[in-house]
């Protein structure tokens, strides 16, 4: 009797933690959305035929090339190195406990042989494989969660109506969303049916939208509550990178390089949500997600185990991205770091998986202190200024 009473206690707490206002997730949501937030650790991968020119995922649109011509590279995609075992080894080695790869970039070519679009995806190119089955297949394997960042915004389509950013390669272009939408809904089935994603994490909204004057206009309608509704239906999670306050369907809220709640770059009108889980990623080379040869700025490992902390206090994941090269081969010092990271987490990571935040204070001294807590426990973990040193984690017994 008192069992099944706890039970239920425990499960309308769980509700109560992470069900969004207006929306009633229903169970298997709440459980996922409870074991996205415990795994805390994610590993983020940018990567598509924007590694061969090695200069950021941008590329196409920083020097406004037509598609035509940007897309010739598809022709010379063949990464020969790229090996899924061997990048979930060295992520799992990490502490990760999931993974989120491009599944379709800005420049709207797909890592996998989709048979909905006009022929701009991986079995068109030389290297033919299946790139997200064999990394689905390897994480299984290794127990990691897979999940797929998708672009909304698109730089190869017609029937893409064109926003701030995309009207730099396209010039203006009306598009026909209707089409476009259909378009995106075939493929994220695709995705979903072949490779059991935990999440679809949206990007690109931004582009059809601004903040003035204290107001957020759109200029797009979008109509996510079908999307997020043939999402959910298929008992996946949603996650929109947008820059604006979370939505009710949406099931985890993110946070672009930018803790949590701080507010000081992409997330100044984004305030944070206290009632799903939260998720801020960044870059490990400071100023890019995509493979740049000539970006040199590495995090540390010390700098990246700061960032888990920090997090982890918020209440929140990170997680962290890395550009594997037009080889397939992940940067040597992106392997280097993570490997690091590695052994902090393997001695540490009592300290925040599975952990709640309790919240990061700044010390005089520069240094933070960040607690977080797990059933009787609370860690306190001190974070060295500027990151010099690594977190040092203290346990306590809970008042
Ligand atoms: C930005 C960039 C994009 C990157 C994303 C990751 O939205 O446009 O290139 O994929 O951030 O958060």
């Amino acid at each position: 009797m008192k069992k099944t009473t706890l039970t239920i206690v425990a499960a309308c707490a769980a509700a109560a933690l992470f069900a969004g206002s207006e929306y009633k997730p229903e169970q298997w949501n709440i459980a996922a959305r409870e074991k996205f937030a415990a795994q805390r650790f994610g590993i983020f991968i940018h990567w598509g035929i924007y590694a061969n020119y090695a200069q950021g995922e941008w590329y196409q649109q920083k020097i406004g090339i037509d598609t035509e011509t940007y897309g010739r590279m598809k022709d010379g995609f063949c990464p020969s190195k790229f090996d899924a075992k061997e990048w979930v080894r060295v992520f799992k080695d990490a502490g990760a406990k999931y993974v989120t790869i491009t599944s379709r970039h800005h420049d709207g070519f797909s890592l996998w042989p989709t048979k909905v679009d006009d022929g701009y995806n991986i079995a068109n190119t030389p290297f033919r494989r299946d790139i997200l089955g064999e990394l689905s297949k390897a994480c299984d394997e290794a127990g990691l969660q897979l999940n797929f960042y998708y672009s909304l915004m698109d730089w190869h389509r017609k029937d893409y109506p064109a926003g701030r950013a995309a009207k730099r390669v396209f010039g203006e272009q009306k598009g026909d969303y209707a089409s476009y939408k259909r378009f995106m809904l075939a493929q994220i089935g695709e995705l979903i049916d072949n490779y059991h994603p935990g999440n679809i994490w949206f990007d690109g909204e931004w582009e059809h939208c601004s903040h003035k004057d204290g107001v957020w206009h759109r200029y797009l309608d979008w109509d996510f509550d079908t999307i997020y509704d043939f999402i959910h239906s298929k008992k996946v999670l949603v996650a929109n990178n947008n820059h604006q306050p979370i939505r009710p369907k949406e099931d985890i809220q993110l946070f672009e390089r930018d803790l949590p709640g701080e507010g000081t770059s992409f997330s100044k009108n984004q305030p944070m949500t206290h009632d799903r889980p939260v998720e801020q990623c960044d870059v490990i080379q400071k100023n890019v997600w995509g493979y740049k040869i000539n970006e040199r700025s590495f995090r540390t490992p010390e700098d990246v185990c700061a960032m888990i902390c920090r997090c982890a206090a918020k209440d929140a994941n990170l997680l962290m991205n890395i550009g594997p090269d037009g080889s397939g081969r992940l940067p040597a010092r992106a392997v280097e770091v993570m490997a690091e990271v590695g052994k902090w987490m393997r001695a540490n990571g009592y300290a925040i998986y599975g952990t709640r935040g309790l919240g990061l204070v700044k010390n005089k001294d520069g240094s933070q202190t960040g607690k977080t807590r797990k059933g009787d426990k609370v860690f306190v973990i001190t974070i060295p200024k500027g990151a010099a040193g690594y977190p040092v984690v203290e346990t306590l017994k809970a008042e």
